[in-house]
C-alpha cells in the first residue's frame, strides 16, 4: 500500500477515483481498525492537516488537487450478530466492497441487497449515500451504522431513525457532513426471499421462478448494458439525482410531454426520471471537452479519455440549464463536488 505522510509532497490518485481524470492528494491513509482510525484522527487533528474519506471513489469529482489526505478504510470483515426464524443481523465493515458484501448475502439465503448488486462503491459510503437502484434503497434494511466522531475521536452508533435516510441522501450528507467516519454498518436481512420486482422490466429480465440468484444475475445484466464500466470508461454513475416535483406540477408538464414517466413518492409530490429530460433535450452523445452524456443513460457523463474536472462540470451545468429553460425543473448533481 501507498501509504504516506503528508510532508508537502503530492501523490497521483487518479485510480483512486472512478471519473479517471487526473488529480493528486497530499496523502492517502488506510486504515483498519476503529483504533487505527482514531489514532490517524488524532495525529491529523494535531498537524492541523485536512482529511476526507473515500471509498472507491465513486461519486466524486475532484475539481482541483486534493489539499489534504484521503483516509481510506480497510475495515473488513461480515459478521453475522443475530439471528431468529425470519431475519439475519449482519455487520460488515464499511471497507467491504460493496457487490462482495451483496454476494455474499445471496450465497447465504440472505434477502434485501440482491436488487442492489453491481452498485459500485464501499458499505461505508453506501450508508452515507443511501445507494438505491430497481426499487430498493440501502436504508430498507439498514438496522444501525457505528461511526466515529472525527472532533473527539469517541465512537457513535445511529439508529436507522437518527440516520434521517431519503432518498439519496441522509444526516451524514446533511447536518453531520464531514463530522463522522463510517466504521460499520449493521443490516437486517429476511432469511426468506422477499422479492421487488416490480421495478421497470426487472420481472422480466427475471423471469418465471425467481431466486437471490438470478435476481442478482438480472440487476447485473441490466447495468451492464445501461452504464459504463468505469475501469473501461469513468464515470461517477448518476450524474443528477432525479428531481422531486409536485404532482399537480407533473399533471401540468404531463399535458405537453404525455410520455413523461415518473415514480411517485408521496400523496403530493412524484419523481421524474432526469436521464429521460435530458434525453429528451437531445443530450445523448453530447460532449464538452472531454466529457460525454454516455449515450445509453443520459444521466451518466463519461470521461472519454481527456476530460477534466472543467468539462464535466461545464458539461452538468449546461444539462441543467438546458433542464430548467425548458421544463422549469431544477436538477441537482449527485456527484459531490471537491473544491
Ligand atoms: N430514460 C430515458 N433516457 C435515458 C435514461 C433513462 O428515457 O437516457 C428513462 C428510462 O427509459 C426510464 C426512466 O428514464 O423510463 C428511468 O430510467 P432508469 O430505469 O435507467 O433509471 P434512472 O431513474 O435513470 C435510477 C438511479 C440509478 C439506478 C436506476 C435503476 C438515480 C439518480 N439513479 O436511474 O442509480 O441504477 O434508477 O433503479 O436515482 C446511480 O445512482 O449511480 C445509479 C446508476
Amino acid at each position: 500500500m501507498d501509504n504516506q505522510s503528508a510532508a508537502g509532497c503530492y501523490i497521483d490518485i487518479t485510480k483512486r477515483h472512478t471519473f479517471g481524470i487526473p488529480t493528486r492528494a497530499m496523502g492517502w491513509q488506510e486504515y483498519g481498525s476503529v483504533e487505527a482510525l482514531q489514532a490517524l484522527l488524532n495525529d491529523l487533528r494535531s498537524r492541523n492537516v485536512d482529511f476526507m474519506p473515500i471509498g472507491q471513489g465513486s461519486n466524486l469529482l475532484f475539481l482541483h488537487d486534493y489539499r489534504g489526505v484521503l483516509l481510506h478504510s480497510a475495515i473488513g470483515g461480515v459478521e453475522l450478530v443475530e439471528q431468529d426464524a425470519d431475519n439475519v443481523l449482519v455487520r460488515a465493515g464499511s471497507g467491504v466492497v460493496w457487490d462482495d458484501f451483496v454476494a455474499y448475502c445471496v450465497a447465504s439465503g440472505w434477502s434485501g441487497v440482491e436488487n442492489l448488486s453491481y452498485i459500485p462503491g464501499e458499505v461505508g459510503a453506501s450508508a452515507v449515500q443511501n445507494i438505491g437502484a430497481y426499487g430498493v434503497e440501502v436504508c430498507d434494511v439498514i438496522s444501525c451504522v457505528e461511526a466515529v466522531d472525527v472532533m473527539t475521536g469517541c465512537v457513535h452508533k445511529f439508529l436507522l431513525d437518527e440516520c434521517a435516510y431519503g432518498y439519496r441522501d441522509s444526516i451524514f450528507k446533511q447536518s453531520l457532513r464531514g463530522r463522522y467516519i463510517i466504521t460499520s454498518v449493521t443490516y437486517k436481512l429476511s432469511r426468506r426471499p422477499l422479492f421487488r420486482l416490480d421495478y421497470g422490466n426487472l420481472q422480466q429480465a427475471v423471469g418465471e421462478n425467481p431466486t437471490l440468484q438470478s435476481v442478482r444475475d438480472a440487476v447485473i445484466e441490466i447495468r451492464r448494458r445501461k452504464l459504463p464500466e468505469t475501469n473501461e470508461l469513468g464515470s461517477a454513475g448518476s450524474f443528477f439525482v432525479n428531481p422531486v416535483i409536485s404532482r399537480s406540477r407533473y399533471d401540468e408538464l404531463l399535458r405537453r410531454y404525455p410520455d413523461m414517466p415518473h415514480y411517485p413518492v408521496d400523496e403530493t409530490t412524484v419523481k421524474v426520471p432526469a436521464g429521460w429530460l435530458i434525453d429528451r433535450l437531445g443530450w445523448k452523445g453530447k460532449s464538452r471537452g472531454g466529457a460525454m452524456v454516455y449515450p445509453q443513460q443520459c444521466l451518466v457523463i463519461v470521461n472519454t479519455g481527456s476530460a477534466t474536472a472543467d468539462d464535466v462540470a461545464a458539461l452538468a451545468a449546461d444539462i441543467a440549464r438546458s433542464v430548467w429553460e425548458t421544463y422549469r425543473i431544477t436538477i441537482k448533481p449527485e456527484v459531490n463536488y471537491i473544491g
